[in-house]
């Protein structure tokens, strides 16, 4: 293991609620029953395939010009929401795994199918703490597709097969295994058979990275 290649979303910081809010406030406005069951599905998906699974549940079909409309409208919310984030809001453990890693000369980096991830990086603080940072910006397919983490692990100079990747979606640890790394699970993505560990807490990713 050379390089660890962290999601952000439900990873680095909780923006799930966020999430659900901005998108509930589309649904409701557009008369979609939209629930906490649906919003578990869109984890680690991109905003355009997020809309279209909860698109499924809607009995209207939408133009292209209407799906860029609703999103842009959920995407506004939510980026208010954002401005509320802070340093304290690192799930905890975070800091000190990433101080460990860093300390252990392993290079570290962020894989995120989020357009807003530089944002949410500031607006933690943590927007020069990383290596490399791969995000929605910059890919044509998003998670279980591996192309997010294969930008991240060319822009550390470090072979996929030498990189382990962090994940709490499904679709996460389905994209690290399509891109030949390691993948650790972290909270809901353990129920993903594919995983290679499964933790509760940061601190037990330092031990299965055999840390000093
Ligand atoms: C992350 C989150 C997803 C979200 C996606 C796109 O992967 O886990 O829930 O849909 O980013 O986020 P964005 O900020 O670009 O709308
Ligand atoms: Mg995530």
């Amino acid at each position: 293991m050379k390089s660890v290649i962290f999601d952000l979303d439900g990873v680095i910081v909780s923006t799930d609620d966020l999430h659900f809010m901005a998108w509930k406030s589309m649904a409701d406005r557009n008369g979609i029953p939209f629930d906490r069951q649906i919003n578990n599905l869109l984890r680690g998906v991109s905003r355009a395939e997020s809309l279209e699974i909860i698109l499924r549940k809607s009995e209207k079909s939408y133009s292209e010009q209407q799906k860029q409309e609703l999103m842009q409208y959920k995407n506004d919310i939510y980026i208010k929401l954002l401005d509320n984030l802070k340093h304290s809001d690192i799930l905890p453990g975070v800091m000190e795994l990433i101080n460990r890693l860093k300390k252990a000369g392993v290079k570290i980096a962020i894989g995120s199918s989020s357009k807003n991830t530089r944002k949410i990086l500031q607006k933690i603080g943590l927007e020069t703490v990383f290596d490399a940072i791969a995000d929605g910006t910059e890919i044509q397919h998003s998670k279980p597709d591996p192309e997010v983490f294969l930008v991240a692990a060319r822009k550390l100079e470090t072979k996929p097969e030498d990189c382990v990747v962090v994940e709490d979606a499904v679709a996460g640890i389905e994209a690290a295994k399509a891109g030949n790394m390691t993948a650790i699970a972290v909270g809901d993505a353990a129920s993903s058979s594919l995983a290679d560990y499964r933790v509760n807490t940061m601190m037990q990713i330092a031990e299965v990275l055999n840390l000093e």
